[in-house]
């Protein structure tokens, strides 16, 4: 067995340390156990009921896989009796999730995409489980979506699972960024690595290239450098790499450097951006920048901006500061701008 500190060691330590609200850990060791029921799922495989999709269309448009059902039913059980959360909501879910008659409501409002990554599902590849927890507006009772309108400074914690050759669990409660890694046989989280930090400069970019008609003059610019190598302006070389699911793409930025990119693009002016804001881009860009790193838009933080809707979409540009500082750059250079 792996000689390390337990996920429920380290929240009593964060309680005893740093005055971590014990209900604010309890929200935590619930989605822990969501998790963990959702990697069981995932690790059947074809041998499960997971694979393949629904007849349901979400309100994104897309078709739902039969995973990204059970998953979201999986999150809403572990948490809505749990008496710390007031109200929740998904990307599965039209609208906010509010508890069922006579369950206590908390003081947490849980934000979550279920499973992150639903095209690699039925090719078993990397997919994963984001959440975002932020503290419900004080004297609210019953939350509106206004509730969740929340910019993502707001953030008292965020996570994800990667479901991968391992479980792991990466959260931040505003204290660095912390990875742990699921023991299937004893059913434990393990803390394996403390403060996980984003070198400032980075040499592997991730983006999906076929959108590149859609693009800005910015974002060609730098993915035209970094193309160019060492014979272009940047001077060296770079890798890219495209897993398809933000979480696992992230993850790798996390572990071990480089850039993530989901940027505006033009194909849809109602869409500013792919990735969803309250459960993608913001638990995201809060481990980045608690990891050392930066999250922008590529104009502003993506932290500092205030969601109009709960399913708002935005433009993704985070990990290494230098990198990211960069492309925001670009973003100000006025001749591209009139391109
Ligand atoms: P989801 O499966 O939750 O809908 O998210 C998919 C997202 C994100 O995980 C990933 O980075 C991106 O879509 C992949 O987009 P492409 O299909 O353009 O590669
Ligand atoms: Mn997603
Ligand atoms: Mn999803």
């Amino acid at each position: 067995m792996f000689n390390g500190l337990t996920l429920a060691a380290f929240l009593q330590e964060e309680q005893r340390l740093h005055g971590l609200s014990p209900d604010l850990a309890g929200v935590v060791e619930d989605m822990a156990r969501a998790i963990k029921q959702i990697a069981h799922h995932v690790s059947q495989g074809a041998l499960g009921d997971v694979l393949g999709s629904t007849d349901a269309v979400n309100i994104q448009g897309e078709v739902q896989k039969k995973l990204d059902v059970e998953a979201n039913d999986i999150i809403l059980r572990c948490h809505e009796s749990s008496g710390r959360v007031a109200a929740m909501a998904s990307e599965e879910m039209d609208s906010i999730y509010l508890l069922p008659i006579g369950e206590r409501r908390g003081d947490y409002l849980l934000v979550f995409d279920p499973l992150d990554g639903s095209t690699n599902i039925d090719i078993n590849l990397s997919i994963g489980t984001i959440f975002s927890i932020l503290p419900c507006p004080r004297g609210v009772n019953e939350p509106r979506e206004i509730d969740f309108l929340q910019p993502g400074r707001n953030q008292v914690c965020a996570g994800y699972a990667i479901y991968s050759q391992a479980t792991v669990l990466v959260l931040t409660l505003g204290r660095g960024v912390h990875s742990f890694t699921l023991d299937r046989q004893i059913g434990e989280f393990f803390l394996v690595q403390r403060d996980l930090r984003i070198a400032p400069q980075g040499h592997e970019y991730a983006i999906n290239t076929s959108n590149w008609r859609f693009w800005e003059p910015p974002i060609r610019r730098y993915i035209e450098e970094c193309h160019a190598g060492e014979t272009g302006p940047r001077g060296k070389n770079f890798n890219m790499r495209w897993m398809g699911a933000m979480v696992a793409d992230c993850h790798r930025v996390l572990s071990r450097g480089g850039v993530f990119l989901y940027p505006r693009d033009l194909r849809d002016p109602n869409k500013p951006g792919k990735l969803r804001q309250l459960y993608e881009a913001n638990p995201i860009a809060l481990l980045t920048e608690q990891a050392g790193g930066v999250a922008s838009t590529g104009r502003r933080s993506i932290l500092d901006l205030m969601p109009q809707t709960l399913h708002q979409r935005i433009p993704v540009i985070l990990g290494a500061r230098e990198e990211v500082r960069l492309i925001e750059d670009y973003h100000l250079d006025p001749p591209l701008q009139s391109m």
